[in-house]
């Protein structure tokens, strides 16, 4: 197959920051995908639904002329947010989804939660609406390893907390164990799963063998190989509960290239021709619309685009800049270490 038509995609985990940066990187997930759940972990944080209703102002100001995108905003889930105003932004509609951090657990997230008690009024509320609850699944107990975190949490966090509220919503976010995955397939209802593009492609000796490359460190960090095995399987299988979150997430060189350098990845550019590579070589490219563009809307209960992006399969590599200028200085764009031969038409 050397052209796929797909209904254009939604990336339902993605990080655009503000300002310069927001400017810079914006084009490239506009150009091809249609909507995005819109990350709030900005500096302060997007807490109350005067901030989410600014900060959709800002994004869509800084779209190129004519180029169509639809920011869903989310709300930054901390131990002060109001019940009310989270039940008033869902019902005027802005607000398709409120993000858990863990207090500590990855970028700006010292505002988030400590103790999942003192959220829960937010969160019956929000069962009783159907509105959905984003979960960073990592616990921050700096007992647990690292590598153990995404495991301890399901544990220890979210299946008491899917028990105790039933009908939330949930989505765990960038999902990247097989713990992780089996917890969500093993789920009947109110649970799916984002899977980013990068998990699919790299595993933990990207980062560390043969010395430290800081541009493939993001949160949760990459495990080992049999992960990435189960992350393919469950993204290429065509279940409804797994579907695209990228999680690109810009970070200046600077910050990324020094003593104590910032998780993320920016993969806005090369997501899909990164993604068509390995649907291809999972021999399953007929189901990579359902991860990229049908599963998501199904849970959360939004149309589908009625858009299309083809794709092909040029006979030389694609070229694509290593990095790009963004204003706020540069960004490097995620290297999958294979050549790129899918092209967004
Ligand atoms: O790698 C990550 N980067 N993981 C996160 O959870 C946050 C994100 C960011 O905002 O940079
Ligand atoms: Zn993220």
């Amino acid at each position: 197959m050397n052209e796929l038509t797909i209904r254009r995609p939604d990336d339902w985990h993605l990080h655009l920051r503000d300002g310069a940066m927001l400017k810079g990187v914006l084009p490239f997930s506009a150009a091809h995908f249609a909507r995005a759940i819109i990350m709030p972990n900005l500096v302060p944080p997007v807490v109350t639904v005067a901030d989410a209703q600014s900060y959709r102002a800002r994004i869509l100001d800084s779209l190129p002329d004519g180029v169509d995108f639809e920011p869903l905003m989310t709300l930054y889930l901390t131990e002060a947010t109001s019940p009310d105003d989270v039940a008033a932004g869902h019902e005027s509609g802005l607000i398709k989804a409120v993000k858990l951090y863990p207090a500590g657990a990855t970028t700006n997230s010292d505002s988030g939660v400590k103790s999942i008690d003192r959220v829960m009024p937010v969160l019956e509320r929000m069962a009783a609406m159907g509105l959905p609850l984003c979960v960073h699944g990592e616990v921050t107990d700096a007992s647990v390893d690292i590598f153990d975190r995404e495991a301890v949490f399901i544990e220890r966090v979210l299946a008491p907390l899917r028990e105790r509220v039933p009908d939330l919503k949930i989505v765990m976010e960038h999902v990247t164990t097989k713990d992780g995955v089996d917890y969500v397939a093993s789920a009947e209802r109110n649970l799916a799963a984002t899977i980013t593009t990068h998990h699919l492609i790299i595993n933990r000796n990207a980062i560390l063998a043969g010395g430290i490359r800081p541009h493939y460190y993001c949160l949760p960090v990459a495990k080992r190989e049999t992960h990435r095995q189960a992350l393919r399987a469950a993204a290429t299988s065509g279940d409804r509960r797994f579907f695209l979150g990228t999680d690109s997430a810009p970070h200046v060189d600077p910050s990324k290239e020094c003593g104590c350098g910032c998780a993320g990845i920016f993969t806005a550019i090369n997501t899909l021709s990164c993604l068509a590579h390995v649907f291809e070589e999972e021999r399953a490219l007929d189901r990579l619309e359902a991860f990229t563009s049908l599963n998501g809307p199904a849970y959360y209960g939004l149309p589908v685009n009625s858009a299309t992006v083809t794709l092909k399969r040029l006979p030389e590599p694609i070229r694509l800049p290593g990095k790009i200028d963004t204003g706020a200085g540069p960004v490097t764009v995620f290297d999958p270490m294979f050549a790129l031969h899918w092209q967004v038409c």
